[in-house]
């Protein structure tokens, strides 16, 4: 099939690039002109792991093309993907202006009849405004989707070539058809593709975020309440997680979630909510606990050193919202990194992959560590923000050698109390003394 996909960001290019990888032919269309010129020499701009391998095997075999002419875009595909940003407006709202702008777009350049796909996360009612945008500008015949997108990232190409469900929020046969078709190689194994009205799929996708939002902020307050009480989370956690109702994932405590999604998608529900005469209460909560925790380290810092860290030297490990990917839109280590610098602390930082874009973010505010030891050198304590795998075992000698003071704040709890305190560290994580 031809398709075109408009916006190439991390929803995007993945899904550009996976559906190219089942022999589709694909355009990707974006209004970044340096990043269409980085893939277009055939360089990846983001880092998601393995997406490398798909997308040079893809633009080989001419199956991957790339373009900032939405005008190309909209005469190539028979489907038309919206991957574009609906990022939060001033009020908590999703921002619908790149959707509705581009469906007024496509509306201009339409010839024939396409089905235009809305992937990004959008309010329930959202396909309906994309169709009017679309059809105030033309007369010609279109369908309009929604399939909202559960990829993860750092999971990306695993969870688009093999998701657990498609969702397809479409009340035309025709553009429903032609979008099973589409994804079937996907579901060999037998995998649903669920099928439904266009605001029921639209809403599924906010439901999932804010509950899985909900249940880490629900495991940060069980955290929480475990430090008042001496209790470990961590045992919680395992007594709790072995009830099947309740399931061992997303039960880990941290500083509070982050990312390009569960932030702005719980506002953007719960102002749907308060648009609709319905006040989630509970979003409510989840939005004002994840504000506390994001920062929940600072006081066990400012305790430990008598409120006093004006001139001290910290080492943050970790500036990625989640391992696994350089996306540092709403992470928890730039609130820590924003608020130790009020409090005229000197930060040296590490992250395998999003230092450049921390880098362009906070400039020369930070020293930029060339590897995790180095960021630790002369500090007097190191934080511990993402929970990369090479963090997990560190050779901590190395790190009492280069340390001024053997403090470590970890907000992922990567270590066995038992094991950080014997190897002599003061070691302060979340929910667990
Ligand atoms: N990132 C995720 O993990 C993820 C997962 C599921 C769903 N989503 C949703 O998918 C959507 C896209 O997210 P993302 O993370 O890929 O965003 P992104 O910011 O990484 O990418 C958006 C891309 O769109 C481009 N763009 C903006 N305006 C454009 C226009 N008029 N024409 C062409 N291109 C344009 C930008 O230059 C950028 O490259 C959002 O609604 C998001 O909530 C994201």
């Amino acid at each position: 099939m031809k398709i075109s996909v408009i916006g190439t960001g991390y929803v995007g290019l993945v899904t550009g690039t996976c559906l190219a990888e089942t022999g589709n032919n694909v355009l990707c269309i974006d209004i970044d002109e340096d990043k269409v010129k980085t893939m277009q020499q055939g360089k990846v701009p983001i880092y998601e792991p393995h997406l490398d391998i798909l997308f040079e095997r893809n633009i080989k075999a001419n199956r991957l093309l790339f373009s900032t002419s939405l005008e190309e875009g909209v005469s190539h595909g028979d489907i038309i993907f919206l991957a574009l940003p609906t990022p939060e407006d001033e009020d908590g709202s999703a921002d619908l202006s790149y959707v509705l702008g581009a469906a007024k777009d496509i509306g201009k350049l339409l010839k024939s009849y396409k089905v235009i796909v809305d992937k990004s996360t959008v309010p329930v009612g959202t396909a309906d405004r994309v169709s009017r945008a679309i059809s105030n500008e033309t007369d010609v015949d279109f369908d309009v989707v929604s399939n909202p997108e559960f990829l993860r990232e750092g999971f990306a190409i695993d969870d688009f070539l093999k998701p657990e469900r498609i969702v397809i929020g479409s009340s035309s046969e025709k553009a429903s058809a032609l979008m099973q078709k589409l994804y079937k190689p996907y579901v060999r194994s037998g995998n649903p593709i669920i099928i439904m009205d266009e605001k029921s799929a639209e809403l599924t996708k906010y439901a999932a975020n804010a509950f899985l939002a909900t249940k880490i902020t629900f495991m940060n307050e069980i955290a929480n309440f475990c430090e008042k009480v001496g209790a470990d989370v961590d045992k919680v956690r395992a007594g709790m997680g072995t009830d099947s109702r309740i399931g061992k994932r997303f039960l880990f405590p941290g500083i509070g979630y982050g990312g390009s999604c569960f932030p702005k998608d719980v506002k953007a529900l719960h102002k749907s909510g308060k648009d609709n005469n319905y006040d989630f209460d509970i979003l409510n909560a989840v939005i004002k606990v994840n504000d506390i925790q994001k920062k929940i380290l600072i006081p066990k810092i400012l305790s430990y050193f008598n409120n006093d860290i004006k001139g001290k030297i910290f080492a943050i490990w970790g500036l990625a919202f989640k391992p696994e990917t350089d996306d540092i839109r709403e992470a928890p280590a730039l609130y820590m990194i924003e608020e130790l610098l009020k409090h005229g602390v000197q930060i040296n930082v590490f992250d395998p992959e999003a230092m450049p874009n921390v880098k362009r973010r906070f400039g020369e505010q930070l020293n930029y560590a060339s590897n995790m030891y180095e960021a630790t050198k002369e500090t007097d304590a190191l934080i511990i923000c993402t929970e990369w795998s090479i963090f997990r075992t560190p050779d901590f000698s190395q790190l009492k050698q280069f340390m001024n003071s053997n403090a470590i704040f970890d907000g992922r709890n990567l270590y066995d109390l038992e094991d950080a305190k014997s190897e002599g560290f003061y070691y302060s994580s979340i929910g667990r003394q």
